[in-house]
């Protein structure tokens, strides 16, 4: 494991982490499930956190045991419809939407010169960074749609990794999601978990909530 003062770039999942919108993900995923007649769990909740899209829909459709039942052009309507109803919650987005404690760490990094990413799942990435006011801080964006695999495969983070020109050894991850973890530690980037330290067990460090990242904290809980 890379030491901490090794560490140029911080690599950052952005629903869940730098923005609460998680939770309208998933209210638009739940609507369509329901529609299909498939129950939402708080575990069918979990298990699509941070999945793509089309990844999220084959997950509800399994679980639902609906898998084979739909072609891929009506499986992309249904992606579509689900879309659509993110967008609407997207469109009232605002800065007032970043989570507590981040402002105050992307301020933090950007003064001690660390380097800055975005690594979501979501191809809506750029524009909630624009929504969020948070550009200065995020010029770069993983373009999702250009990757072959995603979480919890290692390749967003790798790239993520490339466009800001640092080894994996010399970032850490932040994500709030099981298969975000799985996608930093596959890359060999230092994982932190920000979420139930139980369900985010396999991250290298946990936190309960995004008011505790800052450098002084990372540092602290550092792997001996
Ligand atoms: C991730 C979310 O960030 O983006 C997932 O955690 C979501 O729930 C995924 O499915 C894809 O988002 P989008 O905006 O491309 O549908
Ligand atoms: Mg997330």
């Amino acid at each position: 494991m890379s030491e901490f003062n090794n560490i140029k770039g911080v690599l950052f999942d952005l629903n869940g982490i730098v923005t609460d919108s998680w939770r309208y993900h998933s209210q638009s995923w739940r609507e369509v499930a329901e529609s299909l007649g498939i129950t939402w769990s708080a575990e069918l909740e979990e298990a699509i956190k941070g999945r793509d899209r089309i990844d999220s829909l084959n997950e509800i459709l399994k679980v639902g045991g609906q898998l084979n039942q739909f072609s891929d052009a009506e499986k992309e309507q249904l992606a579509d419809k689900k879309n659509a109803i993110y967008q609407n919650m997207l469109d009232k987005m605002n800065p007032d939407d970043i989570l507590p404690g981040i402002h105050n760490f992307l301020a933090e990094l950007k003064q001690n010169h660390y380097q800055m990413i975005i690594d979501s799942a979501s191809a809506n990435a750029p524009k909630e960074i624009k929504k969020l006011d948070l550009e200065d801080y995020f010029p770069l964006i993983v373009d999702i749609t250009k990757l072959k695999h995603n979480k919890p495969a290692p390749d967003v983070f790798l790239k993520a990794a490339e466009m800001i020109h640092l080894k994996p050894e010399e970032c850490i991850g932040i994500d709030d999601g099981v298969v975000g973890v799985e996608s930093i530690n596959a890359a060999h980037v230092v994982s932190i978990g920000v979420g139930d330290p139980k369900v985010l067990h396999e991250a290298d460090i946990n936190f309960t909530s995004t008011k505790k990242l800052t450098l002084e904290n990372i540092r602290q809980a550092w792997p001996k």
